[in-house]
């Protein structure tokens, strides 16, 4: 059975961490839908990470259906959350409805997530009222990358946390069943996740958030460009390159094939 965005709540309640990955393909998702990760985050990073683009500006909303119906056959258990991508959600509430139904009857996902607080909280309000769970996501928000001037740190001065707490708990009062805090100091992720009654999920917030979400991509060392917040646990393109040179070592000495 999928988990719930209920048993999330309870997570919270009972004070255990929310475990969260991002996921493109079949295979990964298979993966780490098998280690019984709880959310699976069909992020449009997958624009950098799995697409080569600079930013995640290029991602269209049919780039992000194709790789969530990839991740939908993959993982069975985990909720899986599609974002939903720049210019899809910013004209009117009626147009984001209708492309988060798209994510949910064509993509198979089960939640959908966008960026902004307070702004988009109309929109996040529209959509619950059909039924569709949303995730907020605030503090570095990636698809603001160009009027934020770069991939920085948000919330350090007493305005801008202020501002932030107020997104967070408008996103709460929208309908929102999480909300993803990107890149802010600890402290202010700290008085986020107690102020609000649904979890925050953290990445680069530090160790106090609800639950925490990395790009898979970052941990096994496939992005061109790994964030400080990041932690590389292993690197898969040498353990990919060693297992391909094997291949073709034994390709050129005839071991392989073998008779047929
Ligand atoms: O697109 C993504 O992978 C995200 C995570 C960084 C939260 O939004």
């Amino acid at each position: 059975m999928r988990v719930s965005i209920h048993a999330l709540r309870k997570m919270k309640s009972a004070g255990e961490k929310i475990l969260a990955l991002t996921a493109y393909d079949y295979p990964t998702a298979k993966i780490v839908d098998a280690l019984d990760i709880p959310v699976l985050l069909v992020g449009d990073s997958l624009g950098m990470v799995a697409l080569g683009h600079p930013t995640t500006l290029p991602v269209t909303l049919e780039v992000m259906v194709h790789h969530c119906q990839a991740v939908a056959r993959g993982a069975t258990k985990a909720i899986i959350v599609g974002d939903m991508p720049f210019g899809t959600y910013h004209t009117t509430p009626e147009d984001a409805l209708r492309n988060a139904i798209r994510l949910v009857q064509d993509g198979g996902v089960t939640a959908v997530k966008l960026e902004g607080g307070k702004v988009v909280s109309d929109t996040v309000a529209r959509i619950v009222s059909s039924g569709i769970p949303v995730m907020g996501h605030i503090g570095l928000t990636p698809q603001y990358v160009h009027q934020l001037g770069g991939y920085k740190v948000q919330g350090k001065t007493r305005d801008a946390a202020e501002r932030l707490l107020q997104d967070a708990l408008a996103l709460e009062e929208a309908g929102a069943f999480a909300v993803v805090l990107e890149c802010i100091p600890s402290a202010l992720a700290k008085e986020v996740t107690e102020a609000l009654s649904i979890p925050t999920i953290g990445i680069g917030a530090g160790p106090y958030c609800d639950g925490q979400i990395q790009v898979l991509g970052d941990i096994l060392g496939l992005s061109d460009y790994v964030p400080k917040h990041a932690k590389q646990y292993t690197n898969l393109p040498d353990l990919m390159k060693q297992a391909v040179k094997m291949y073709l070592q034994e390709v050129k000495q005839g071991t392989f094939p073998p008779l047929t």
